[in-house]
């Protein structure tokens, strides 16, 4: 089963305090999320494989520690996902970005795949899929099935707010990808929002209703 990582430490928790209340507007709803995404990013690419190299420093000849170089695809889901790849991106800046198109039907719930644009060396690449919201888990099920089905083999998944209802579909149907997030909430309401949440990430972050 996925491992579910929840982010608790004071600067993030501090940041999504502000980011969930509503008086709170797009400018630095918007900032906010992109500090938070950085913040999360230091901690997601904590398992990143390092090689020795030799150096020469201004005192000696020395060993040290370099990245190895993996391949890293970062995946946000459109359109909230978007609001966490340039947070990402000032850590892992050589990281490629793929995107997938979904909206939640607000009748049914249910995600409507609309666009699939990935780096075409998918086999290759780790991926971290973000989106702020797992609330029913179906747009993010759904994303990362759509990875799968293009030959992506090694996931994670990194969002902001998680419904338990998100986590536990996450984990009946992609048991192999980890979960990272900055707040487990309480539940799901009757229209499927995250309660206490911090509303639609969508409409915040674009400025859009
Ligand atoms: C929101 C959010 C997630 C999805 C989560 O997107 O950004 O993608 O809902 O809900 P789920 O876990 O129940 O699928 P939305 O469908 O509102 O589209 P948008 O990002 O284009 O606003
Ligand atoms: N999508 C959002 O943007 N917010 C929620 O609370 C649930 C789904």
């Amino acid at each position: 089963m996925g491992k579910v990582y929840v982010f608790d430490h004071p600067l993030i928790q501090h940041k999504l305090t502000i980011i969930r209340d509503k008086e709170t507007g797009t400018k630095e709803f918007r900032e906010l999320v992109d500090e938070v995404a950085t913040l999360m990013a230091f901690e997601i690419t904590r398992d990143m494989p390092l090689k020795e190299v030799q150096i020469q420093t201004p005192v000696c000849e020395a060993n040290a520690k370099i990245l190895a170089g993996k391949k890293l695809g970062i995946v946000p889901i459109l359109r909230a996902g978007i609001g966490m790849v340039d947070g990402i991106l000032k850590l892992i800046p050589a990281a490629k970005v793929g995107h997938v198109g979904l909206y939640r039907d607000p009748a049914t719930l249910k995600p409507v795949e609309y666009y699939v644009k990935l780096p075409s060396d998918v086999e290759e690449r780790d991926f971290i899929v973000v989106d702020p919201m797992l609330a029913t888990g179906g747009s993010a099920v759904e994303a990362i099935r759509s990875l799968k089905k293009r030959g992506a083999k090694n996931i994670k998944f990194m969002c902001l707010v998680a419904a338990p209802e998100g986590v536990e579909a996450m984990q009946e149907i992609h048991p192999d990808v980890d979960i990272y997030i900055a707040a487990l909430d309480e539940k799901l309401n009757e229209k499927g929002y995250i309660v206490p949440g911090l509303g639609d990430a969508g409409d915040r972050l674009f400025g859009t209703k």
